[in-house]
């Protein structure tokens, strides 16, 4: 009955228990939530480290958990397409003008010292490392850098121009230069494609994308200099691309040429003899345009080259990158190249 004593006191015994439950179910909510922000945390933390190690880019999304802002995680860019939108085909490759280096540099702005450069929005395909052998050629490179630079940020690569210079007038020993570029680009930076690029050769087409595929690649095919054609089934030469397990593969280039011949054939015979086979462009994306020039000196053919490329299967496994022996000199920052000097030794 109201007013009853034990009855306001069953009713004062409810609102107890009911208050305790209250509580309990509280608890229990609060509870759950901090055990799913702390799960989502510890997955939070996971996602940016491997974020971390893809990209490092600045583009991010801030995170809100409960209304306040955890931390700026790294978000992580697209992959590049795999044709680039930014390519315009066919190109006028002339050198009858002089090039001024400063100029270039103006206009390419998005190129970094040392001649590095990846794509801003999104994350290229392929780290390619780009390896001309040098000496001399002052005139020829700068066409190179006029024309390649361009063409290769509109190839969304994330690339590095290494110019490998031999040190003094002794006669030219060009396997033993790209052999040293391989090795010190390496040292800088993850490349996982590596192309070698002669100084004087120059691609027409910018659909001749400067990357690694499934076999090593012929890009420099059809010169103007041979009408454009292949002068023979077996060329391997003028600029070639051979990712980093095709080149492991073929223990690298032979570094017995001395002089001019040969050692183009010598990669082609290490390429067959490790079961890979040559891609190529077709005849209109791989015409190139090679600079005249009189061969310099000590350069001349090298009398050995058919004796060497007779047993190139017997030799190259113990002649390669796992016997190079050269000692690099200096390494140059350039706005637009890293030249790096070497001593290659002697005949
Ligand atoms: C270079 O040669 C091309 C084609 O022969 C010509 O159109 C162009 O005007 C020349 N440029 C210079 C600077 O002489
Ligand atoms: C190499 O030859 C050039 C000229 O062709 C000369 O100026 C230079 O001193 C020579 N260098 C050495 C180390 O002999």
């Amino acid at each position: 009955m109201p007013g009853d004593p034990s009855f306001t006191f069953s009713v004062l015994h409810r609102i107890c228990k009911l208050v305790v439950l209250l509580c309990f179910l509280h608890i229990a909510v609060a509870v759950v939530f901090y055990v799913r922000s702390f799960d989502f945390r510890l997955a939070f933390v996971q996602n940016q480290q491997s974020n971390n190690n893809i990209s490092k880019s600045q583009n991010t999304d801030p995170v809100v958990s409960y209304g306040k802002v955890l931390e700026q995680p790294v978000k992580k860019l697209e992959k590049c397409p795999e044709t680039s939108p930014l390519l315009v085909g066919p190109l006028k490759v002339e050198f009858n003008f002089t090039v001024d280096l400063e100029l270039v540099k103006k206009e390419n702005p998005n190129v970094q010292p040392g001649g590095r450069f990846k794509p801003k929005d999104c994350e290229a395909l392929q780290k390619v490392a780009i390896i001309i052998a040098f000496r001399y050629r002052e005139e020829h490179l700068k066409y190179w850098l006029y024309y390649l630079h361009p063409i290769l940020q509109r190839q969304q690569l994330d690339y590095g121009v290494y110019v490998i210079k031999q040190d003094g007038n002794d006669t030219f020993n060009k396997c033993r230069l790209l052999n040293t570029g391989y090795a010190e680009a390496l040292k800088e930076y993850d490349y996982n494609c590596f192309v070698f690029n002669d100084v004087d050769v120059i691609p027409m087409d910018d659909r001749n994308t400067y990357k690694c595929f499934s076999q090593p690649r012929h890009l420099g095919v059809y010169l103007d200099k041979f009408g454009f054609r292949l002068p023979y089934n077996g060329c391997f030469g003028g600029a070639t691309s051979l990712s980093k397990e095709q080149y492991l593969k073929i223990n690298g280039f032979p570094n017995n040429y001395w002089g001019w011949g040969g050692e183009d054939d010598d990669i082609y015979n290490r390429v067959v003899t490790k079961g890979m086979s040559i891609s190529r462009p077709d005849s209109e994306i791989g015409k190139c345009r090679m600079i005249r020039h009189n061969r310099d000196k000590l350069n001349d053919p090298n009398p050995q080259r058919f004796d060497l490329l007779a047993h190139t299967q017997q030799t190259m496994d113990k002649d390669g990158i796992n016997s190079l022996k050269t000692q690099v000199l200096s390494i140059q920052k350039f706005d637009l190249y890293t030249m790096i000097t070497v001593d290659v030794g002697k005949p």
